[in-house]
């Protein structure tokens, strides 16, 4: 059975307004780039000739600019899940032109399949390789899975394929591709550990299904990484420090943890500096996005093995892995994000959960995804799906930003995304605050002592003039935001004066 070559344009010409489009990848790693960039063309061109033309983006987490970026410049995105990274895209969502709905990425999948979201039209997908097997294609996906087989599965009018050249033959052996039933009648998701496999290495779909392959040959558009700074270097040696007390005090087994390890540049640096620290033995990885620093400690041994949804590492890694078919063949598996995020896995597998943060707030709470609890960041992603189910949940972050104008360690999260029910350990560069097993208010004293050394006065203030309006935890109504209405005021938290904030 043949399958016909069509162009972009002819694919995104298939495509009506309004309709709900379910895209393969996980970050920029594995998202289609060709028929995402000719449906924003196709908007523009809409637009200018009066005629509205918007559609639904569902994916497993954020995309590229082609997608996210290009598709939100010519307005063609009406709403979108649940996952993004990309700063044009943020700008739409905070301008307040797309609905745009953030969600735990476990979640994603069952969503759709539950139909929360409504119905999946089409499916657009990046492959490596294609087989034709019977009336079936096998579906060799590329750098990142996402919902690939549930958005494949769903997909009513059809499915895309692009074929980008820049993968072919480098993918087979990596992906493990199983699909969680639907309600009532779900079963155990069968892993123990991060090399397990429990599905096919292909995604299998009716051949008839497949309206169309757009060649190309093109790299994921994977944003490089901040080399690490005195700051990062710090958290990581903290962290590091951090897990191997917890070790020899027999807090967390000799055998060692599954470690998570979220993104961005800080969550980088910190795995680099886990595996840099000879005192914490080899360890497996099972986490949702592997970066680069994770590829070197894979090819080192320090890492044992890992289980992720995505590589999203820049093209240099990714050549490492293209140099290492073998080895990484039987060191790394690539699976859905309700597997690489699967909470019942989480739970069960022992995993140490390594997050970062916007900002922590006195008592334990941190914000992810919000600045001044307004402006959307990213999303969630995983962080929620490891931080409430693993063994050992820490959240990190440089004590101060934009140049010290700005503390992490705040009286009150403008946003909360993780209750401190579920953190185990903040920790900066000045130090770590275990959290576990004390009192809120000595919760504030640890979180205080590792904010910096510009802010602990003023946080102590706070603290100090709570205490009259008394409670299981101090607070002061008026002020508990006034750093952050400082900085929008002043341009810097530093000026904060309580007194202009309490009112009684
Ligand atoms: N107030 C205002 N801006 C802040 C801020 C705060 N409290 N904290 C960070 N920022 C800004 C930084 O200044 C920086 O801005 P810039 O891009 O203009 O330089 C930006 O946010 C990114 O901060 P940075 O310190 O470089 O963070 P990072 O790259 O380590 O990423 C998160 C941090 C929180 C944005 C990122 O980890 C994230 O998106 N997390 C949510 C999803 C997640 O955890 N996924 C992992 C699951 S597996």
């Amino acid at each position: 059975m043949e399958l016909s070559k069509i162009t972009a344009q002819e694919a995104a010409a298939m495509i009506h307004n309004g309709e709900h489009i379910g895209l393969s990848g996980f970050t920029p790693a594995g998202a289609p780039k060709r028929v995402t960039h000719a449906l924003s063309e196709r908007a523009a061109k809409e637009h200018a000739e009066g005629r509205p033309f918007k559609v639904n983006i569902y994916t497993g987490a954020s995309t590229g600019q082609s997608c996210d970026g290009d598709m939100s410049n010519a307005e063609a995105i009406g709403f979108r899940a649940p996952y993004t990274t990309n700063s044009d895209f943020r700008r739409h969502v905070n301008n307040g032109e797309i609905a745009y709905h953030d969600m735990n990425l476990s979640n994603m999948a069952t969503q759709l399949r539950q139909g929360n979201l409504g119905k999946v039209d089409w499916a657009i997908i990046e492959v490596s390789d294609i087989d034709i097997v019977g009336d079936k294609a096998q579906l060799y996906l590329t750098a990142g899975v996402g919902i690939s087989p549930t958005v494949c599965r769903m997909a009513e009018k059809g499915i895309f394929l692009e074929y980008n050249l820049h993968h072919v033959g480098k993918m087979r052996g990596l992906h493990d591709i199983y699909e969680i039933e639907y309600h009532p009648h779900r079963t155990p998701v069968n892993i123990i550990g991060p090399m397990d496999r429990i599905g096919k290495p292909y995604v299998e779909v009716p051949v008839e299904k497949i309206k169309g392959v757009i060649e190309c040959d093109i790299p994921d558009e994977a944003r490089s990484f901040t080399d690490p700074s005195p700051v990062t270097d710090a958290i990581g040696q903290n962290v590091a420090d951090f897990l191997y007390h917890n070790m020899r005090d027999g807090l967390i087994p000799k055998s060692f943890l599954n470690i998570q390890s979220g993104v961005g540049s800080t969550a980088n640096a910190v795995l680099g500096a886990m595996g840099s620290n000879k005192e914490i033995p080899d360890f497996g990885i099972y986490t949702e996005v592997l970066q680069n620093a994770a590829v070197d400690l894979l090819l080192s041994g320090r890492v044992t093995g890992a289980s992720a949804c995505s590589l999203t590492v820049t093209d240099e890694a990714l050549q490492k892995i293209y140099a290492n078919p073998e080895f990484f063949r039987t060191h790394l598996v690539l699976r859905p994000s309700e597997i690489s995020n699967n909470p019942e896995v989480i739970a069960r597998i022992g995993v140490c959960a390594m997050n970062t943060a916007i900002e922590a707030d006195i008592y334990g709470h941190v914000n992810s995804t919000k600045i001044s609890g307004t402006k959307m960041m990213n999303g969630i992603g995983g962080s929620a799906d490891f931080t409430n189910n693993a063994y050992l949940s820490i959240f990190s972050c440089g004590s101060t930003t934009k140049n010290g104008a700005i503390s992490s360690i705040v009286p009150f999260c403008t946003h909360i995304d993780h209750t401190s029910h579920f953190i185990d350990a903040v920790i900066t560069e000045y130090g770590v605050a275990d959290l576990r097993g004390i009192g809120d208010m000595e919760r504030a004293r640890r979180l205080i002592a590792i904010a910096h050394p510009d802010y602990r006065p003023l946080l102590n203030d706070y603290l100090k003039l709570a205490e009259k309006y008394g409670g299981e935890v101090h607070h002061i109504l008026s002020a508990a935001f006034a750093m952050h209405d400082t900085f929008r005021r002043k341009g810097d938290m530093r000026l904060t004066d309580w007194s202009e904030y309490i009112k009684d």
